[in-house]
């Protein structure tokens, strides 16, 4: 921290002291936001107020493209909703330079327990959605983790979870959406109706249309997980058992493992279960003082033996979110000690928008210089080399490792075989890297090499510091380009994907 030059003492205290301004101002405001929308989400679900407001809502989308339309259009259009909102550390430039749309949709629209489904407006969050679900006995197929993390971000990137296994990447197990086109029309599609946009809305990151309603598939949910830890010192039997474990007939309804260090994790295998059996103990991890997850898991490889523990269902799904995987040790070092905890561990997290909104151009600029965030998804056989690679480039820990299937549809994901799906892996590094000769972008760059030639996928959220061409030999263009070469006015209206996601291409 000491390189960061800081401009003025108000700069000093929020680099270098940052733990204060996220007490005094941002845990509070975080906790009282949270309660007004749980609130508010739970009043506009009971009133069954939202699906009326719906078709209003789009109209509204609608309007503000027409009036683009009528205009010169010299500007491209992006959504409105400011970079500092969402999840992503990236700095949304093009938010400055774009006409910005603003798509307000945030209800959850309809539960559908015939055809199990929700159908839900972009700015749902996933806490929002577990949160509604639950008391209905139901929970996504899959539920990204982090309680801030949108349908619309979801679908426009990805999302991936411990059961992505067997249900695939949020694309997979979503069976419909609506969009707001270039040309101000409202189009549905699904794999039986306009299925070339169907296909290509997925990690087309907000080029193609504007998305106002999603419909997701939602699966029966008990009320606790029934958690196995399986600790590790060799990551070659690591990295075997957690193939396996993916690829069994009929695996574990959740699966996910925590590396420590490049030989040393936890592997988790988890099953929903009714009631608490007695050969494992009862721990609910989401309570306001509880020890963060990431280190509770550490200590049953410290214990080395195998355990067994009953997590309550939303505690489970949202486990990584009070430490925010472990970026929150980097923002208030003491956040896991007792004392913290017991006083003031019911604010945590804060906010990230919160946390983004009050951070200066220093943080910002500490994040691009000495901090990872990259989630990099490879077929599964090749875990063990990734680990290597990225222990050579980057060497951060933990590691968050977890299995998903992707579907042979047709889109940007395209694998290498013609069976129904492939299993991958998700290797998320995200921390301060301690390899000798770390440097952003060359040390990037070689990650992104060894994942392209490994037939592998770059998450979006993430920075591309890969060229125009490496991009698109990595995601597979051609339906993308067909689709947009049909659609009047979207090529005028949406760069292409890698002018918003590459540094250098975005500003
Ligand atoms: C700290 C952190 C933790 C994360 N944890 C997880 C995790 O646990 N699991 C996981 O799967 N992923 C995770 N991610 C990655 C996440 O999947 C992506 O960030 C994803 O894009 C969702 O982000 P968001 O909801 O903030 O969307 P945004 O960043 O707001 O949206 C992403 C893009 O989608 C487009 N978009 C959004 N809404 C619309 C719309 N209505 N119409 C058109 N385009 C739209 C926009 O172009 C936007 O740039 C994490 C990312 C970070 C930074
Ligand atoms: C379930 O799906 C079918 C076919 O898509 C549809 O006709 C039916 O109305 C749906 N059921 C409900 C309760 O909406
Ligand atoms: C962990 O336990 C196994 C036996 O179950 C033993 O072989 C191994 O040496 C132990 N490892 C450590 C680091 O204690």
């Amino acid at each position: 921290m000491t390189t960061i030059q800081t401009e003025s003492f108000a700069e000093y205290i929020l680099v270098e002291h940052r733990w204060i301004v996220v007490m005094v101002a941002l845990l509070p405001l975080s906790a009282l936001w949270k309660v007004w929308s749980i609130f508010r989400n739970y009043v506009v679900f009971k009133l069954n107020s939202a699906p009326k407001m719906h078709d209003k809502k789009v109209k509204e989308v609608q309007k503000q493209i027409k009036a683009w339309l009528s205009g010169d259009r010299s500007t491209r259009l992006c959504t409105a909703r400011p970079a500092w909102q969402a999840m992503s550390f990236r700095q949304g430039i093009y938010k400055k330079t774009f006409t910005n749309i603003k798509v307000n949709l945030v209800d959850v629209l309809e539960v559908d327990t015939e055809n199990m489904t929700v159908r839900c407006e972009p700015l749902v969050t996933m806490g929002q959605l577990s949160r509604t679900l639950e008391p209905l006995g139901l929970a996504l197929a899959a539920v990204p983790e982090l309680d801030q993390l949108t349908v619309g971000g979801l679908v426009m990137g990805t999302g991936v979870e411990s059961s992505s296994h067997i249900y695939g990447l949020f694309q997979h197990f979503c069976t419909q959406y609506e969009l707001v086109l270039a040309d101000g029309s409202v189009v549905t599609c699904s794999k039986d109706e306009n299925p070339d946009l169907f296909y290509a809305v997925p990690w087309s990151y907000g080029t193609l249309g504007f998305l106002t309603s999603a419909v997701i598939k939602v699966v029966p949910a008990k009320k606790y997980i029934r958690l196995e830890y399986h600790p590790y010192n060799k990551l070659s039997e690591l990295s075997q058992q957690f193939r396996e474990e993916s690829l069994k007939e009929k695996p574990h309804q959740f699966i996910e493992a925590l590396l420590y260090t490049k030989e040393s994790g936890v592997l988790m295998t988890g099953d929903m279960a009714d009631e608490i059996g007695d050969d494992g103990k009862y721990n609910p991890i989401g309570k306001w003082h509880s020890e963060w997850f990431f280190t509770q898991v550490q200590r049953h490889l410290h214990n080395n033996r195998s355990a067994v523990e009953y997590i309550p269902l939303r505690d489970y799904y949202h486990r990584h979110s009070r430490s925010l995987f472990w970026e929150l040790q980097d923002i208030i070092p003491f956040g896991n000690n007792p004392i913290f905890r017991y006083l003031l561990g019911w604010l945590m997290p804060p906010e990230v928008s919160l946390l983004k909104l009050t951070q200066p151009e220093a943080v910002a600029r500490l994040y691009d210089k000495a901090h990872v965030i990259q989630d990099m998804l490879v077929p599964v056989e090749h875990l063990e080399k990734s680990i290597e690679v990225f222990h050579k480039e980057i060497e951060v820990y933990p590691i968050w490792l977890c299995p998903f299937k992707v579907f042979n549809n047709p889109g940007q994901l395209k694998i290498k075989t013609k069976a129904d799906w492939q299993m991958f892996v998700d290797v998320g590094v995200y921390g301060v890297p301690k390899a000798k000769g770390y440097e952003t972008v060359s040390s990037t760059r070689a990650i992104e090499a060894f994942v392209s030639q490994h037939d592998g996928f770059q998450m979006l959220y993430a920075d591309t510091y890969t060229t125009h061409e490496e991009f698109r030999r990595m995601f597979d263009h051609t339906l993308y380009d067909k689709v947009r070469d049909s659609l009047p006015h979207c090529k005028e209206a949406f760069p292409e994907i890698y002018g918003k996601v590459n540094r250098n291409v975005r500003k």
